[in-house]
């Protein structure tokens, strides 16, 4: 079971904290023991909280990000973890270039878990700003992913 991930977006200060708190709130909902972080390709963020209006948007919902802090995936994350998931297809190819030859944890996009979607891409609502329509996408995706488990 992979029950080690990694969420990964570009800032980590958006999609991906978004992903791991629901994620970690629907496990808790099922009784599944996950091991769960996330994490940016991108430098820009690193040390900073979950920006304040996707933390005003998730609060809205009942997810709380404010206990969460950038940081930027590193190589070992991939013996950290069994699954990196990432939010768009840049994120992937950014991920599948930093993987060491050994392998490691499996690589997925989030999007992939939901189908009905229609979308490869997690919208980024840094610039779409549509945070609450982010949000309804990630519930999906966590929903289906955790139906794979
Ligand atoms: P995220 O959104 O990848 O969902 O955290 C972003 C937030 C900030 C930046 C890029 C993406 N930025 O370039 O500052």
């Amino acid at each position: 079971m992979s029950n080690r991930i990694l969420f990964v977006c570009l800032g980590n200060i958006c999609r991906s904290p978004s992903a791991e708190a629901v994620v970690r709130q629907m496990a808790a909902a099922r009784g599944l023991d996950l091991s769960l972080d996330s994490a940016g390709t991108g430098p820009w963020h690193v040390g900073e909280p979950p920006y304040a209006p996707m933390q005003r948007a998730a609060r809205a919902r009942g997810y709380d990000l404010s206990a969460q802090r950038a940081r930027m995936v590193s190589a070992e994350d991939f013996g950290r973890f069994d699954l990196i998931v990432a939010m768009d297809p840049d994120n992937l190819r950014d991920l599948e270039q930093m993987r060491p030859a050994a392998g490691g944890a499996a690589l997925a996009l989030f999007a992939g878990y939901a189908p009905n979607i229609g979308t490869d891409t997690v919208p980024d609502p840094y610039y779409t700003r549509d945070f609450g329509g982010t949000l309804d996408i990630v519930e999906a995706c966590a929903a289906g992913l955790l139906d794979q488990l």
